[in-house]
């Protein structure tokens, strides 16, 4: 047995920001951020939407999307979660008035839907759950200096959700085998420095030593990073056709996750995958790190773009270093547009 997709959900934060919004307070254009990323305007959390928030709305569009009021777990793959601690998984799980049910936190960035699917599906094949709410969610945003010129045009917020059930491993909607990796000894090379153990106390108290204030936000090394996107994408996503014993042919829609549309499209042209079956949606949402993946897939699966039977290759790539990759045919299911 093995789990099988049934519903999709997704939500983006109502505030746009567009490249030229941007440019008014940092060094940089609406023609370089678009030329370099693809990215044109992004969504950011506003008082009172966060991680939780957007995970909430996501997951009850996904339940009902699957047409269920229950699941046996929840799970949020999030790097920007609403607290250190606890998880937002229990809070949310509790707010969807799902019950005393298991329920956890996965912290693996941008690669995050990749592994909470592989996670989720894990639950399932062990017989822990018939049913799992999977849901990537992200105000990472929050996260940025918005004053660093290299790292805020590329994040957005926002969440996507699915619902998954026990079921046979040809049925439409089944996930195929996974591939998944990682590379720690390139951790630094995308990496928020302080307020985890590590590197924790902002005042110097207690022993500690006082934190600069750019350690809070994220740091980043584009263009090694860049480099090992293809890389690292394109062979997670060889690895997965051979598993599912598929070739590039076969694939009707590349489904990845959205850093870069120059990233994106060279792992397709790696993958000797014509443009018009690569998934695009980087231009409206900006990286949206675990939200990515679903983000993508729901918005073409509500314009009727993505079709039941077609067949889906999912890739990601993010900090840790980590990537995963799997595959699935698409089942017949609703998916509401988000605006
Ligand atoms: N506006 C204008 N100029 C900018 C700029 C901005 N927002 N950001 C950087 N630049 C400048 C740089 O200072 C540099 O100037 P220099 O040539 O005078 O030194 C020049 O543009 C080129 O910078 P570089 O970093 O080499 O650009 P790039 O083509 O590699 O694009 C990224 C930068 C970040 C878009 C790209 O490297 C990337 O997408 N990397 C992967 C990031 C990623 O995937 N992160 C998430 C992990 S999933």
């Amino acid at each position: 047995m093995t789990a099988v997709l049934m519903g999709i959900g997704s939500f983006l934060p109502p505030v746009t920001v567009t490249n030229d919004d941007l440019s008014r307070t940092l060094d940089t254009t609406d023609e370089w951020i678009r030329t370099r990323t693809g990215i044109r305007e992004r969504r950011f959390v506003s008082e009172g939407i966060s991680t939780g928030s957007m995970a909430v709305t996501a997951g009850e569009r996904a339940l009902r999307s699957a047409d269920v009021s229950g699941v046996d777990a929840v799970v949020v793959a999030t790097t920007s979660p609403e607290r250190l601690c606890p998880a937002v998984a229990p809070e949310v799980a509790s707010r969807l008035g799902l019950g005393p049910l298991a329920a956890f936190d996965l912290t693996s960035a941008c690669s995050g839907f990749l592994y909470g699917l592989a996670t989720a599906s894990g639950l399932i094949a062990a017989g822990t759950a018939d049913t799992v709410l999977f849901i990537g969610s992200e105000a990472f945003t929050t996260l940025v200096d918005p004053a660093d010129r290299t790292t805020a045009p590329i994040f957005g917020d926002g969440a996507g959700a699915v619902v998954l059930r026990r079921g046979e491993p040809d049925a439409p909607g089944a996930l195929g085998p996974f591939d998944l990796g990682s590379d720690g000894a390139l951790a630094d090379l995308l990496a928020i420095p302080a307020g985890g153990a590590r590197q924790r106390s902002a005042d110097g108290g207690l022993g500690h030593a006082t934190v600069p204030t750019g350690d809070w936000y994220l740091r980043m090394a584009g263009r090694p990073l860049y480099t090992q996107a293809v890389e690292r994408m394109t062979q997670s996503a060889q690895a997965a056709l051979k598993r599912a014993e598929w070739s590039a042919a076969d694939v009707d829609w590349f489904v990845g996750h959205q850093a870069n549309i120059r990233i994106v499209r060279a792992v397709a042209e790696e993958l000797e995958l014509p443009g018009e079956r690569v998934a695009v949606n980087i231009d409206r949402v900006g990286n949206t790190l675990a939200a990515s993946v679903p983000l993508l897939l729901n918005d073409y699966a509500a314009r009727g773009d993505l079709k039941a039977g077609q067949r889906v290759l999912l890739s990601a790539f993010g900090a840790g270093l980590s990537w995963g990759s799997t595959t699935l045919v698409w089942p017949e299911i609703r998916a509401e547009s988000v605006d």
